[in-house]
C-alpha cells in the first residue's frame, strides 16, 4: 500500500529552502506515494503567495494545507478559488475563498486531505467536530484514504479529535504550534495520530521568529516587529504508511537538519 509524507508548517524563505533542499532526498529514501505540506507560514512567516504555492507544486507537493494565517496575503485569495490542491480550514465561513478538502489520486489510490482549525485561541466559524462529520459525509466514497491536518493550539483538543476520528480516517496530524510532539502512534481503530508535526524552518528562533525579538517582546511587553529567524533549519513532519483503506499501518516522525551547501 502507499504512504504519505506530511511536512509541518513551512516558515519563511529559509523554511522553503529547507523544504526544497531536503525533499528530493526524502523522496528517494522514503518513497512516499503522496506529499502533503502545511504552507501557512511560507511567505515571510505569515501566509502564502501564488508563486510560493506554484513552486511547491512544481516540486511535486500533492496538496498544500493552511491554517489561521491562510488569508494573510491577499493575493492568495483568488488562487485559493482557482486551485483545487490547496486547502484552507474547512470550518471557516462557507463564503470565504477556497475550499477545505482536496482529493488527489496516485496509482488508483484516492487521498482526501482535510484542513480544520481548532477553537482554543483560534477563530472558527463552526466546530471542527461538526465540520468533519459533514466533510466525511460529503466524501461519500470519493476517497480511499483521508488525512486530516488539524491546525490547533491545544493538545487536548487535538488528542480528542484523534480519538473522535479513530477508525474513520487514515491520519490526524496536528499543526500550528511549530513544536513537534513525541506522541505519534496508530490508535486502536487504525488511525495514525500525532499532536503536532512541528515546523519546517529555523529551529534557532522562537517558533520561527528571531529569538532576540521574541524575547524582547516578552521582557519589555512592548510592540516588537518580528522577523523570521535564520538559524538552524530543520524539516519536521511524519511518514504515514497506509494499510487496508482507510487504516494506517504505522507513523514515524521525520525530522532532518538541513545543511545548505556552501
Ligand atoms: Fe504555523
Ligand atoms: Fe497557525
Amino acid at each position: 500500500m502507499t504512504s504519505i509524507l506530511f511536512v509541518g508548517d513551512v516558515v519563511g524563505g529559509l523554511g522553503r529552502r529547507t523544504l526544497h533542499g531536503l525533499l528530493p532526498g526524502l523522496r528517494a529514501e522514503l518513497e512516499p506515494g503522496f506529499v502533503v505540506v502545511n504552507g501557512e507560514n511560507a511567505a515571510g512567516g505569515l501566509g502564502i503567495t501564488p508563486s510560493i504555492a506554484d513552486e511547491m507544486f512544481a516540486a511535486g507537493v500533492d496538496v498544500i494545507t493552511l491554517g489561521n494565517h491562510a488569508y494573510h496575503r491577499r493575493e492568495i485569495l483568488p488562487y485559493l478559488d482557482g486551485h483545487d490542491r490547496i486547502v484552507r480550514p474547512a470550518n471557516y465561513l462557507k463564503r470565504h475563498p477556497g475550499r477545505g478538502v482536496a482529493i488527489v489520486e496516485r496509482d488508483g489510490v484516492r487521498l482526501a486531505v482535510v484542513n480544520l482549525v481548532g477553537t482554543v485561541f483560534l477563530k472558527a466559524a463552526r466546530s471542527p467536530f461538526d465540520e468533519i462529520e459533514s466533510v466525511l459525509g460529503g466524501l461519500d466514497g470519493q476517497a480511499d484514504l483521508v488525512l486530516v491536518d488539524f491546525h490547533a493550539e491545544a493538545t487536548s483538543e487535538k488528542v480528542a479529535m484523534g480519538w473522535y476520528l479513530d477508525g474513520r480516517v487514515t491520519a490526524v496530524i496536528g499543526t500550528h504550534t511549530h513544536v513537534p510532539t513525541a506522541d505519534e502512534r496508530v490508535l486502536p481503530g487504525g488511525t495514525a495520530y500525532m499532536s503536532d508535526a512541528g515546523m519546517t524552518g529555523p529551529r534557532g528562533g522562537v517558533i520561527g521568529v528571531k529569538k532576540e525579538q521574541a524575547i524582547q517582546s516578552l521582557v519589555d511587553q512592548m510592540g516588537v516587529r518580528f522577523e523570521t529567524a535564520e538559524e538552524d533549519p530543520w524539516l519536521m513532519g511524519a511518514l504515514i504508511r497506509c494499510g487496508a483503506p482507510p487504516a494506517a499501518l504505522s507513523i514515524e516522525p521525520v525530522r532532518r537538519a538541513w545543511a545548505p551547501e556552501r
